[in-house]
């Protein structure tokens, strides 16, 4: 019943009434995406040593480097993405991904410097950029699934697992670690750095 229904759906109707085909429109979208999310990575390999420089545990800034050399490989994914594709690969700003480097930029400024507090807000800034790019991979690796880039969808699928691992990883760091000790700092029994200026 299922694989009938599979095999004789249709581009559905247009408010018009009338259905086109989708195949054109649906390869710009992607490449529209593609371009977006080429312009995102090859952002983050710049703010991603930004946030290394900026943490205050080692733990942390390992993550961050750790991560700056798969981002590195996120953006030769993508460039073999295009090739694929038979185009070239360009980058397009992505407006998303300014704001969140720049929400990073600004948590970095407002919170003090070997702090634990900082790791808490780099953490958080982090992990939105990290539920971002899950969000798009998860689409994209859907779209080229649907337009039968087998290839396309294994290599995005690849970065895609590596996205929610670097977000599990963040979790855990935020969890067994940053946030109990930063709480432990504001109540007072951490480091003196962190306790300047509390009660
Ligand atoms: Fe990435
Ligand atoms: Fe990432």
């Amino acid at each position: 019943m299922q694989k009938t229904a599979e095999k004789t759906r249709k581009a559905p109707a247009t408010s018009s009434g009338k259905t086109q085909d989708q195949g054109p429109l649906m390869q710009e979208l992607f490449l529209d995406m593609l371009k977006d999310i080429y312009w995102a990575e090859k952002h983050l390999t710049k703010a991603l040593p930004k946030m290394k420089k900026a943490a205050t545990t080692e733990e942390l800034q390992d993550c961050f480097d750790d991560h700056l050399a798969q981002t590195e490989e996120h953006v030769t994914r993508l460039e073999k993405a295009f090739e694929l594709m038979g185009k070239k690969a360009q980058a397009v700003k992505c407006e998303a991904m300014d704001g969140l480097t720049k929400e990073a930029d600004e948590m970095t400024e407002e919170t003090e410097a070997g702090s634990l507090t900082r790791d808490v807000a780099l953490i958080a800034a982090a992990q939105k950029v990290e539920h971002y790019e899950i969000a798009t991979y998860g689409t994209l690796v859907q779209l080229a699934s649907n337009m039968h880039l087998n290839e396309v969808a294994t290599l995005l699928e690849e970065t895609l697992k590596e996205e929610k691992a670097a977000d599990s990883l963040l979790t855990d760091i935020a969890e067994n670690n940053v946030n109990w000790q930063a709480l432990e700092t504001e109540n007072g029994e951490g480091d003196k750095s962190e306790r300047k200026g509390k009660k």
